[in-house]
């Protein structure tokens, strides 16, 4: 942290340490997943592909397409960036709530020069992440009234306080209260608009102090202790919640990313050091050790094993405390989604979203009951989680983390499986998982059983340390992976893998990127984060470049709808673009497929000034854009956008 009072505490996991693992590559497998249709590229034939990668191939060819055509038919929108959002003609783009709008009674309304830790606790948090909608009533299929479920990841605190705000204490204290989630609950009225309703009884925050139990293996361990809570049973709050997932039985996800950015200290000597190494601790970004001891890991040392974890919220009981489930791994998690799969356990998909770092999955023991909500509200408990190991013949072997397996042992340090849950990464190391090119979002199709595993970038991947799945050295451009589970079981031990796209620049030569020929001059894009499926199964992308954005694309993140089976198969087509200094999270579409919502997180802050006609960094009083107010002295907000196709309609067409 170069500046306490006025941190950069916008979070770029790609400039964090990386995995020191050396789990071998794949080497020679190179070309074997890409079907003949991937093979065709912008401005490079398949021998010069053969060429670049050392292998043939022809002959090798991936799994044949699907039945019927891609079926988007909107019309797209350009590239570019600028100051505002765009979407496709024939949609508007409504916004339904902005960071530091009211949300619980007793909400002020904002009020940027006069920010409270309690206004902000009752009002909307900070950079919007994950979006998950469960309709209501529950177990129905309405696309009419639900709870939204949303993440707030961080905060960008250079645009949200203004020069000279420098009493420390409250500002910790308001960035703490702007992290966590909100449950709102939301109505279409007849004029086909969304709206909050602010008397619903299932509204609620969780921040960074809300009281949480810990469960699961790892809950009560002599490592999960602090003097705060002697029992390793509870722990407050969450921070850096990412992507989640909505469970079958109606619960919201949150995912605990880079937990090790709020964390100070040095912990010289201590046993933990190993462990935290390799997670990257303490990190630093925010400076909340200076005022609350249990960020400080020199006066709490244990205080960083009870984060990194999933967290399992009851959105239908306002009263009931959130749960860490242990037995999903602690790692930066990028998300959690779940599917259930064909014999009625659980599948839960969560990536590491680090460079060199893996992909899981957990299983559940017991099976989901359709008939009794109470009794799926501790699966999350008990299951078997494993990580990826991506073969050479395009195969994927699930490896579990079972203690007392294989190297999992007291002799490596692992003395019970609560040790192998809180060193997920450095177990998953022994087992030789596949290091990946980052790790974002896995998107399970329940259409089709088909898994989308995003792999977002990778600038430090050198030559010779590629392979099948991570295929270019320094990487900035991210590329899409399909997981095939055999006759659609989740839960198998092999699955199957080809590469459904490859991103970057067709144009650009050096970038290697490859697409369906018919993808048009606005249907590429780099960097894949968030995904998600609408009601006919199809895939949306949404990009998250980062600071490197000009060099990764020269233009603004959005959300592309790719075509996955039909002649179209690895198409793209652009159909949102967020204002500059912009990513864009959670895409979440309604049962009926009629509403999308979008979230628009950290306008104006990631690379601005490489926005030519801006070209200096964002502060709140000069930032590179006032989206969505537009007024003088309104700081930059992140904020929920609704999509609703005008006159009716399914998104996408
Ligand atoms: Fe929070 Fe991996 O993005
Ligand atoms: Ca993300
Ligand atoms: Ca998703
Ligand atoms: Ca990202």
């Amino acid at each position: 942290m170069t500046d306490p009072l006025r941190p950069d505490t916008n979070i770029d996991p790609d400039d964090t340490p990386s995995n020191p693992s050396t789990a071998p590559a794949l080497g020679d497998v190179i070309a074997a997943r890409f079907s003949r249709r991937h093979m065709i590229r912008g401005t490079l034939g398949t021998a010069a592909i053969a060429a670049m990668t050392g292998n043939s191939l022809l002959g090798v060819l991936g799994s044949p397409a699907q039945a019927g055509e891609s079926n988007f038919s909107f019309r797209e929108i350009e590239h570019g960036v600028d100051e505002t959002h765009h979407v496709a003609a024939g949609y508007d783009a409504d916004i339904l709530i902005r960071w530091g709008d009211p949300v619980l009674p007793g909400a002020p309304d904002f009020d940027p020069d006069n920010q409270t830790p309690d206004g902000q606790s009752r009002q909307f948090g900070s950079n919007n992440d994950y979006v998950g909608f469960i309709p209501l009533p529950h177990g129905s299929q309405s696309a009419t009234r639900g709870l939204l479920c949303v993440n707030h990841e961080f905060t960008s605190s250079r645009v949200m306080f203004p020069r000279g705000f420098n009493d420390n204490m409250r500002r910790f204290e308001i960035e703490m209260a702007a992290h966590g989630g909100s449950i709102l609950e939301i109505a279409r009225g007849l004029d086909g608009r969304w709206s909050i309703d602010g008397a619903s009884k299932y509204t609620r925050r969780i921040t960074a102090t809300t009281p949480m139990r810990i469960s699961g293996p790892a809950a009560g361990d002599a490592r999960m202790k602090t003097s705060a809570d002697p029992s390793g049973m509870n722990v407050l709050g969450t921070v850096n919640n990412c992507a989640g997932g909505i469970t079958p039985w109606g619960t919201y996800l949150m995912a605990e990313e880079n937990f090790n950015n709020y964390f100070i200290g040095s912990l010289k000597g201590h046993p933990e050091q190993r462990n935290y190494k390799r997670y990257g601790l303490p990190r630093g970004r925010y400076a909340w050790g200076t005022i609350d001891r249990r960020w400080d890991i020199d006066k709490e040392p244990n205080e960083p094993n009870r984060f990194g974890w999933i967290v399992e919220v009851d959105a239908f009981d306002p009263a009931s405390m959130p749960v860490k489930r242990t037995a999903l791994g602690r790692f930066k998690h990028e998300g959690a989604e779940p599917i259930l799969n064909r014999d009625g356990r659980v599948v839960i998909y969560s990536g590491d979203d680090q460079r060199f770092d893996y992909l899981y999955r957990f299983v559940s023991r017991g099976r989901v009951d359709p008939e009794n909500r109470r009794a799926n509200l501790n699966l999350l408990d008990t299951g078997t989680l494993s990580v990826a190991k991506f073969e050479a013949d395009g195969g994927l072997t699930w490896l579990d983390l079972a203690w007392g397996q294989g190297p999992l042992t007291p002799n490596n340090g692992f003395s019970s499986q609560a040790d192998v849950l809180i060193e997920t990464r450095r177990a998953a190391d022994l087992l030789e998982a596949t290091p990946l090119d980052r790790p974002e979002d896995v998107q399970p199709n329940p259409a089709t059983g088909k898994v989308y595993l995003n792999l977002t970038n990778n600038s430090k991947r050198k030559a010779g340390k590629t392979d099948g799945i991570n295929r270019r050295e320094k990487n900035i451009w991210g590329q899409i992976v399909e997981l095939s589970p055999p006759d659609g079981d989740q839960a198998a031990r092999s699955f199957t893998w080809d590469i459904l796209v490859q991103c970057g620049d067709p144009k650009r030569p050096e970038t290697r990127a490859i697409w369906h020929p018919d993808t048009s001059a606005n249907g590429w894009f780099s960097c894949p984060d968030n995904a998600a499926v609408d009601a006919e199964g199809r895939l949306w992308i949404a990009t998250d470049q980062g600071s490197n954005w000009s060099r990764a694309s020269g233009t603004a993140d959005g959300l592309w709808a790719v075509a996955t089976s039909g002649p179209g198969r690895g198409t793209g087509r652009m159909f949102f673009r967020v204002p500059v200094g912009a990513e864009l999270c959670g895409p979440c579409f309604t049962p009926d497929g009629e509403t999308l919502f979008l979230a628009v997180q950290h306008p104006s802050t990631d690379g601005a000034k490489q926005y030519k006609k801006f070209g200096r960094r964002s502060t709140f009083e000069d930032p590179a854009t006032r989206w969505p107010d537009f007024k003088d002295g309104i700081p930059p907000r992140p904020s929920i956008v609704v999509i609703t196709k005008k006159g009716g309609g399914r998104i996408g067409g």
